[in-house]
């Protein structure tokens, strides 16, 4: 058994000496893998392969287990092997394999992420509409959807993340053919295309005045139709002014994307696929994929198998009106044509599964998704104390810019105003996002404030606070003249503390794989927990032995390490002082 070369993990590390270990004697490796210690007072990892082995082979676990442990125990890295129970191997690392693990880490400026083999991905997320507000529904998209684009960033795929903005249809022709009776210059081109005389404030109010308006009475509706038509024939001044009511929107729009700090590599929305509808229609019904059905185009996309029945896709209404599915449907071929990517990901509410699962049958049918995969990852609703959808008080949809509004306001109450500004915003946005992000996607949360921004309990603030503890414990051991040393890990909070931030790159790959960030908030959480414990029982400054004491600060250097990158990860921002 020898080390491994290359970059590798401290657990692909014992996992390969645990595989040459089963191979040796003989065994089946598949599924042998390192897990956290049930007992971390009696080990570190821990193999569970033996059993469902020992099963099929009908020999006795404990015997099988010995003949690894035999192999095992020839590996310097480890300090015991033993067998537990119904053969259970539980390993202990020798403290040199920990130190150097830790300062492998360290020095490392991805805390040891291994890149997996390169895609292209793009993630869809955000997904407002024009001339709406951001609501409590675009949160979970905009703070998950920002989490797993820095994740599969760091994990070394080529991301290209696309927020697919609501800016075709309907909705538009109605404020087309509004506007210009509220502000007549409106209706020839002119200044206005920089200088516009709304702002998003009145098109938020207009919008669902107009939407009351065009449902209660035909002529109205008949407008907003006719306008539709205009734009959707290229008429200049109608899309002239589409494109103003699309920048004003956006820009309204991206005030709330800084604020929670969501990048977006692409601002593209439902208008941009509008060209390939036509011709995908034709292709569609040329090759018989599409069929009339009663006076409407449909895709069938029903498969043998299915629990439920999967109602046909529609295309295309009688009246030809643009449609989700068909918009989405042809974004897919967009998206193939200019980046093909080898993945699409959409962060979507859940509520939305049988549309996604429709369009993807039918790209999937149609050939328009060849080599690619096409990925529905659904979140839950954020609730109110009573369960249901969050509300504000009056029964209205809350406002995405005040809710987190209210978590800075309550962030900085609780901290006086000696923190400042910024670490309000960073408390306060960075509570929300972690409540959310600790929740698994699909389960929904209540959306409580007053406990988000908390500094006890599985709270943002309480890891941010890690954090910028151990930032301070560094300014003062530098103040103090006291460098950073080789790593002894003696301690069993030392070792705790070294053994759960080199499981980062192991915590980054599973959730990627499902589209989990609660997993890494999960670690960062218990990181956090484990500084705590460590800084208890381990004195750094404090310590009078010179060695243990520049140890101990190379340990605290490695906790902000992997912690400042967990939390970016996450997308939470960490305060300078809290
Ligand atoms: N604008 C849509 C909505 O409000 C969300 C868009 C999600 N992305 C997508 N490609 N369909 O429901």
């Amino acid at each position: 058994m020898t080390m491994p070369n290359g970059p590798t993990t401290l657990i692909s590390q014992v996992e390969q000496w645990l595989v040459s270990a089963f191979a040796d004697a003989g065994l089946d490796t598949h599924g042998v893998r390192a897990v956290p210690a049930q007992r971390p007072d009696l080990a570190d990892l821990q193999c569970n392969a033996i059993m469902p082995l020992a099963a099929s082979l009908k020999r006795p676990p404990r015997e099988l287990a010995e003949e690894v442990a035999a192999r095992l125990r020839r590996q310097p890295a480890f300090a015991s092997v033993d067998i537990a129970g119904p053969g259970f191997i539980n390993l202990r690392l020798s403290a040199r394999l920990l130190a150097e693990a830790a300062q492998r880490q360290l020095a490392d400026a991805g805390a040891g992420l291994v890149a997996q083999p390169r895609e292209r991905i793009v993630i869809d997320f955000g997904g407002p509409n024009v001339a709406k507000p951001l609501h409590v529904g675009h949160l979970r998209s905009l703070v998950i959807g920002e989490s797993l684009r820095r994740i599969l960033v760091a994990l070394g795929h080529d991301v290209i993340s696309d927020v697919h903005l609501g800016d075709w249809g309907l909705q538009m022709g109605m404020l087309i053919s509004e506007l210009p009776l509220l502000w007549p210059e409106l209706a020839v081109p002119g200044a206005w295309r920089d200088a516009p005389p709304f702002d998003m404030d009145q098109l938020q109010s207009i919008y669902p005045r107009v939407a009351a308006a065009c449902k209660a009475d035909a002529e109205r509706m008949a407008l907003a139709r006719a306008a539709t038509a205009r734009l959707q024939a290229g008429d200049t001044a109608s899309v002239a002014l589409w494109e103003v009511i699309r920048r004003v929107s956006l820009d309204a729009q991206r005030r709330d994307f800084a604020l929670l700090d969501a990048h977006f590599d692409e601002l593209h929305g439902e208008s941009l696929a509008q060209p390939l509808i036509p011709p995908m229609i034709d292709d569609l019904l040329a090759r018989g994929i599409a069929k009339p059905s009663e006076g409407a185009l449909v895709v069938e996309v029903a498969e043998p198998g299915d629990d439920a029945p999967v109602p046909p896709l529609l295309l295309a209404k009688s009246d030809g009106a643009a449609l989700y599915a068909t918009t989405d449907l042809a974004t897919i071929l967009d998206r193939q044509r200019r980046l093909a990517p080898q993945r699409i990901v959409y962060v979507v509410d859940q509520r939305q599964s049988l549309h996604f699962e429709q369009v993807f049958r039918a790209a999937r049918k149609a050939g328009y998704a060849d080599g690619m995969a096409l990925v529905h990852v659904g979140f839950g609703t954020v609730n109110g104390p009573d369960g249901k959808p969050y509300k504000t008080r009056d029964g209205g949809v809350a406002r995405l810019g005040e809710l987190l509004a209210d978590a800075v306001e309550r962030a900085r109450e609780r901290r006086g105003d000696d923190t400042g500004e910024d670490a309000a915003e960073a408390i306060g946005v960075g509570a929300v996002k972690f409540a959310d992000l600790s929740t698994y996607r699909t389960s929904g949360y209540v959306f409580d404030p007053e406990r988000m921004v908390s500094f006890e309990g599985r709270t943002g603030p309480y890891v941010q606070y890690a954090c910028v503890r151990i930032g301070s414990i560094l300014e003062k051991a530098d103040a103090q003249g006291i460098s950073p040393g080789p790593v002894f890990v003696v301690e069993p909070a030392e070792r705790s503390l070294v053994l759960l931030c080199a499981r980062l790159p192991e915590v980054a790959g599973s959730a990627a794989a499902n589209y989990a960030p609660n997993e890494l908030a999960e670690m960062a959480f218990a990181l956090a927990q484990a500084f705590s414990r460590f800084y208890g029982e381990c004195p750094v400054l404090g310590s009078d032995d010179a060695k243990v004491r520049a140890s101990r600060l190379t340990l605290c250097m490695l906790a902000r390490h992997v912690l400042s990158r967990a939390l970016y990860l996450l997308g939470i921002a960490i305060p300078k002082r809290m």
